[in-house]
């Protein structure tokens, strides 16, 4: 009697544990949803949507854009003028979600890394 016990009980463990991680497939979609986009996925955003007026490499500077490994704005504000637009660049806030703002405007951080590292 005392063994059924046990194995009920051991039993209830192995299914709360093994019901762990994968139990709710939708809990763990969402987490994935917050995750920062991989930098990869900011440089195909900069080349749909960016290049246009700024070069692959962020120094075209098309209506006075401005040499994007110049900037020395930092990533915050790179992400407010991709949201809000400044100028004759137009607002993205409707166009790129968040996470999507978020991963180019990284990406735009390192094209000023890349080119230091020319000089
Ligand atoms: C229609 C042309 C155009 C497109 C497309 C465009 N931009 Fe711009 N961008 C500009 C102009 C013009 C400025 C300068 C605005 C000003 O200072 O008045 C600018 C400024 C910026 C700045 C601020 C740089 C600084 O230090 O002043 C960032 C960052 C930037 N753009 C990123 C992006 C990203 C990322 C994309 C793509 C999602 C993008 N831009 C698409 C024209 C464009």
């Amino acid at each position: 009697m005392k063994q059924t016990l046990v194995s009920v009980v051991l039993l209830t463990f192995v299914l709360i544990l093994g019901c762990g991680p994968t139990g709710d497939p939708s809990k763990s979609a969402d987490a994935k949803d917050t995750e920062p986009l991989p930098l990869s996925a900011g440089k195909s955003i900069f080349s749909t949507h960016c290049v246009v007026c700024h070069g692959t490499d962020g120094g075209l500077g098309l209506n006075e854009a401005g040499d994007l490994r110049e900037s020395e704005m930092t990533l915050e504000q790179r992400k407010q003028i991709i949201r809000d637009g400044k100028g004759t660049m137009i607002a993205y806030r409707r166009i790129l979600d968040d996470r999507e703002i978020d991963a180019v405007a990284r990406y735009t951080k390192e094209l000023q890394r890349e080119k230091e590292e020319d000089e």
